[in-house]
């Protein structure tokens, strides 16, 4: 197998390259679906009033329109907390790569249903699409951080990790693309634009046929040690693969001597209860942040902003979205998962202060919008007459605060729970977390609107105050992961557990761990 670089504990073969490529499709699916409703949703709109009209003989009033449209777009969460929380079960079942393939079929039947809503006439299978999608994804948010995680060295595992938000920011930008009107966001394309998804899901299942199942799954989970040994030589290109062998039977050794961790497990037993509580808190750091405020309403924003071809200026918050997780991915392994999450969320913070204070300088009049549950403060038409240095400040602030994001906030709570826990929690412990990262989006995407009504320009100061929480529990107690083996982590837990946990705090505050020699071995690679 041909080695594209070779320094000790960071080669990068073909074999991986393509195994990440083919479950970082699941990724691209979970942005694309998360990006594609926002570009059509006037035409959508039009086609549930004409459905209805044509079904009653009376258009919809715009109240239950208005309902029937918020449980469009938020189904698609409950669907993703659906799917999120039974990946734990069906991963330990069916194994990573089997069930990474069988849930391409809930992509085809929702890609399916809503690409045939016009053909049929009915708006309810939008809905049930929806769903089903949003279930697609919910498992794809757990089993494609978790294959990657499993088949990546240890010393490249934040930079691999980082490659999930890459697919998630490369699906909302390809879904903000298409979506333009002059491509599939027209009135006669919108089905096809939301059945597009068919495609990866296809394509995943062709080239999963060439990936080999986790080997971590293999020999730790079934047992099969010459499996896990074939399949390793091919990820690593060489058969020197007795440091991982050595390490996945440490951690198998430890699991036959524990039962089988099930969710409530996580929270009763001691060891668990640490790393759980920091995985669900960084989830949580991660949506609380107001990250889907500005990605939803960023068009409104900028509309307000001076700017007239406002949905050209969404595409641009895409382009820093994605170019900034770029940037991530060469840092995560130099600067550690600790360090860029509080840089992440401190440029949040003050974003979300500049922001503040623009969008309250655009509008010193405090104007308020009409009431309605789709109305909010700012309003659709621009009245600041052309692009003033206010209306650049406001701009820079939205891109700034998207680019801070993407530095920590938006990758590592992805990947960071698959090095929290060792093999036999991990499933577990992936479900809780994407559970409760589909539950505060879906809380997020209710509320705005809503809080946007109430506090107007000041509601970006909610999320200032949240991140604020957010950096301040960072600093004092998550612990840096980088360059540690899985066992030397959860050990590290086990450890603090244990003994008092005050032993094992830093004189910064951060809650260290004692260094196996393994993870000597793997920073000294660094
Ligand atoms: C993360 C979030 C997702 C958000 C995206 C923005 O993946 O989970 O909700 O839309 O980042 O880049």
């Amino acid at each position: 197998m041909e080695k594209m670089k070779d320094s000790k504990g960071k080669q990068v073969t073909w074999c991986l390259m393509f195994c990440v490529s083919t479950a970082v499709i699941g990724s691209l699916q979970f942005g694309y679906n998360t990006g594609v409703i926002n570009a059509p949703d006037e035409k959508v709109q039009n086609f549930i009033r004409n459905v209805t009209q044509e079904r009653s003989g009376e258009p919809m009033d715009k109240s239950t329109l208005t309902t029937v449209w918020s449980v469009t777009v938020s189904i698609f969460n409950v669907g993703g907390m659906i799917g999120s929380l039974t990946v734990g079960t069906l991963v330990d079942k069916l194994g990573r790569r089997k069930c990474m393939l069988l849930s391409n079929i809930l992509a085809l039947i929702g890609g399916g249903l809503m690409g045939l809503s016009s053909m049929c006439t009915s708006y309810e299978l939008i809905i049930v699409g929806r769903l089903v999608i949003g279930a697609f994804c919910g498992l794809c948010t757990g089993l494609t951080p978790m294959y990657v995680g499993e088949i990546a060295p240890t010393a490249l595992r934040g930079a691999f990790g980082t490659l999930h938000q890459l697919g998630v920011v490369i699906g909302i930008l390809i879904a903000q693309i298409l979506g333009l009107e002059l491509l599939l966001g027209s009135q006669y394309l919108w089905p096809l634009l939301l059945a597009l998804t068919v495609v990866p899901a296809v394509l995943q299942c062709v080239m999963l046929i060439f990936c080999p199942e986790s080997p971590r799954y293999l020999l730790i989970t079934l047992n099969q040690e010459e499996e896990a040994r074939q399949v390793l030589t091919r990820l690593r290109g060489h058969s020197d693969v007795e440091d991982d062998i050595h390490e996945m039977k440490e951690e198998a050794l430890k699991m036959s001597m524990e039962k089988k961790v099930s969710i409530p497990e996580l929270f009763r037993n001691s060891a668990y209860r640490q790393p759980i509580i920091i995985a669900i808190i960084l989830q949580l750091s991660q949506q609380l942040s107001g990250i889907n405020a500005v990605i939803y309403y960023s068009t409104k924003i900028f509309r307000y902003a001076g700017i007239t071809e406002a949905v050209y200026a969404t595409i641009g918050v895409g382009a820093v979205n994605t170019l900034f997780t770029v940037i991530s991915l060469f840092l995560v392994e130099r600067a550690g998962r600790r360090t860029l999450h509080m840089v992440g969320l401190a440029g949040m913070t003050v974003c979300a202060l500049l922001m503040t204070i623009s969008l309250e300088l655009l509008n010193p009049t405090g104007a308020k919008a009409g009431s309605g549950a789709n109305t909010t403060a700012i309003p659709e038409s621009v009245s600041a007459g052309g692009t003033s240095a206010i209306s650049v400040l406001a701009i820079l602030a939205v891109f700034g605060f998207v680019a801070s994001f993407e530095m920590g906030p938006g990758p590592i709570p992805w990947f960071i729970v698959a090095e929290l826990f060792a093999q036999g929690p991990r499933p577990a412990a992936i479900a809780v977390a994407g559970c409760c990262n589909w539950t505060a989006s879906f809380l997020v995407g209710l509320l705005f609107p809503k809080l946007l009504d109430l506090c107007q320009a000041y509601v970006f100061i909610i999320f200032l105050v949240l991140l604020i929480i957010f950096f301040m529990f960072t600093y004092f107690r998550v612990p840096e992961t980088k360059g540690r083996t899985f066992e030397d982590i959860a050990s590290g837990f086990s450890n603090a557990a244990g003994s008092n946990a005050a032993n094992y705090t830093s004189p910064e505050g951060a809650i260290t761990m004692p260094v196996s020699p393994s993870s000597e071995k793997f920073q000294m690679t660094e």
